[in-house]
């Protein structure tokens, strides 16, 4: 393997450079593992040249955007490509691997609005992403530059959507993938998606954290192209979903945007996007981004809590919103800096507020995975914290699909979710919220009562 590796591209060949975000030291190029050589935190990518605060620019990139909708070409197509003025340039644009990613729908969620005390409510669904989560949108921009510096392997550690999203985009890339996932803390449809892709895939006996700093070292004896959110290419793609949420909205500007926090790659993406939207005078204020985290794997929440932000209080996550169980962020520095620019603000949510809040989006017919629900959940919470008001208008970011974890959906409907488990749950709050599949005879009479007894128990 040791001769696969060219000399990698400078930043500036693609529009951009790298800086480190906690010493503001600049690169050319990044080391394997994405990390800061002098002071050992994160990069991210910024655009020197770019024209900023000019009205007919703005007014310009708006229409090349929307004129792009239009269009079959295929970097076109992809909800991504489409805003490639503001993202890493290619060397050459046919090495793009493009699954058609982003384009994702905003849906009403007249119920959830109800439930949480607000007067409307909407939901930005990443899941209906290629592999059916938000990691897609980031998955293009960096293999797309693994591929352009002729690597051949690719590698994650996850908790399951960045590995499916990985093993597609290198599959369609011809390019071999290695995944290191936490062995049973993954839903299943997560990992079939890996195996489905053709990825080598590791369970490991360890959770998330200990597959990345494994993955750390692996990167270091082997030339293999890491695609977790430390690398800042990922987290470029990813602004996309913020772009395409305020082309949506016709460029009017929401009060609040709620997200999900995990490695806290994706809240950082957004901030960063609408921290550049603003600049190129796209936008004149920015919307408040809040980051929710399940209680038991809240680092962020702690962070804050305990030490004003100053520095990472790690801890061993628990919760059965997998996608989230992480206890030693990486972006959480980057996370920080946009609930300071956006004065958004952190909340944590019980399993139960969880399960609850998941039950009902999927009540409004949109449905979502656990750890998407999290932004219900959180919402909740900060509208009677008064931090919403009932007036403004919010938009949660769906990360998942809800076929990704099916086995939760079908446990909290059958009464199951918390047996043998040691979560703190209040059953009564899930009552009224359940819909138990009925087994009932061969026979029409029999499907008869059992709509009648559902029309006299009135509606879910
Ligand atoms: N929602 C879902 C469905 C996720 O899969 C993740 C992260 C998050 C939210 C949190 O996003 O990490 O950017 O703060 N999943 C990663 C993975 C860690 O490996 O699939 P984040």
């Amino acid at each position: 393997m040791a001769e696969q590796v060219e000399v990698s591209i400078p930043a500036s060949a693609r529009g951009c450079r790298l800086r480190c975000v906690a010493c503001g030291k600049e690169f050319e190029r990044a080391e394997q593992d994405f990390r800061c050589a002098a002071c050992g935190e994160l990069l991210e990518a910024f655009y020197p040249l770019r024209e900023t605060g000019n009205p007919a620019r703005a007014g310009e990139l708006r229409a090349t955007w929307l004129e792009r909708r239009k269009s079959f070409h295929r970097l076109d197509q992809s909800g991504v490509w489409r805003f490639r003025e503001l993202l890493p340039g290619m060397l050459d644009w046919n090495n793009v691997i493009t699954l058609r990613e982003g384009n994702t729908p905003i849906f009403e969620l007249p119920r959830c609005a109800k439930s949480a005390g607000v007067r409307r409510l909407t939901g930005k669904h990443q899941g209906m992403n290629p592999t059916g989560s938000f990691k897609d949108t980031g998955m293009t921009a960096a293999i797309s530059i693994a591929v352009e510096e002729k690597f051949r392997w690719v590698a994650c550690a996850s908790t399951g959507n960045t590995s499916a999203s990985m093993a597609a985009y290198a599959a369609q890339a011809g390019l071999r993938s290695l995944v290191l996932i936490p062995e049973g803390k993954i839903s299943w449809g997560k990992l079939s998606q890996a195996l489905d892709y053709g990825a080598l895939t590791c369970q490991l006996r360890t959770d998330f954290d200990g597959c990345l700093q494994l993955l750390r070292e692996v990167i270091r004896r082997l030339p293999v192209y890491l695609l977790n959110s430390v690398n800042p290419y990922r987290l470029e793609g990813q602004k996309t979903a913020a772009f395409e949420l305020l082309e949506q909205l016709d460029w009017a500007i929401p009060d609040h945007i709620i997200v999900p926090g995990g490695n806290l790659g994706n809240s950082s993406a957004i901030g960063k996007a609408l921290l550049e939207l603003r600049e190129l005078g796209l936008i004149s204020r920015l919307p408040k981004v809040s980051i929710i985290q399940a209680a038991g794997a809240n680092p962020l929440v702690r962070t804050l809590r305990e030490n004003g932000g100053k520095s990472l209080v790690t801890m061993h996550p628990d919760t059965m919103a997998t996608a989230i169980r992480i206890g030693n962020p990486a972006s959480w520095r980057k996370a920080l800096r946009v609930l300071e620019a956006t004065e958004g603000t952190v909340e944590e949510v019980s399993e139960a507020e969880i399960a609850l809040a998941k039950a009902e989006i999927g009540s409004d017919g949109v449905g979502c995975e656990p750890a998407s629900a999290v932004t219900l959940a959180g919402l909740k919470k900060l509208v009677a914290r008064e931090f919403v008001a009932p007036e403004e208008s919010v938009v949660l970011i769906l990360t998942g699909h809800v076929l990704k974890d099916p086995e939760y959906t079908l446990k909290f409907h059958r009464g199951d979710l918390f047996k043998d488990t040691s979560y703190d749950s209040d059953p009564k709050m899930l009552d009224g919220h359940r819909s138990e599949p009925l087994i009932l005879d061969a026979d029409a009479d029999a499907i008869v009562r059992a709509l009648e007894r559902a029309e006299k128990a009135g509606v879910r």
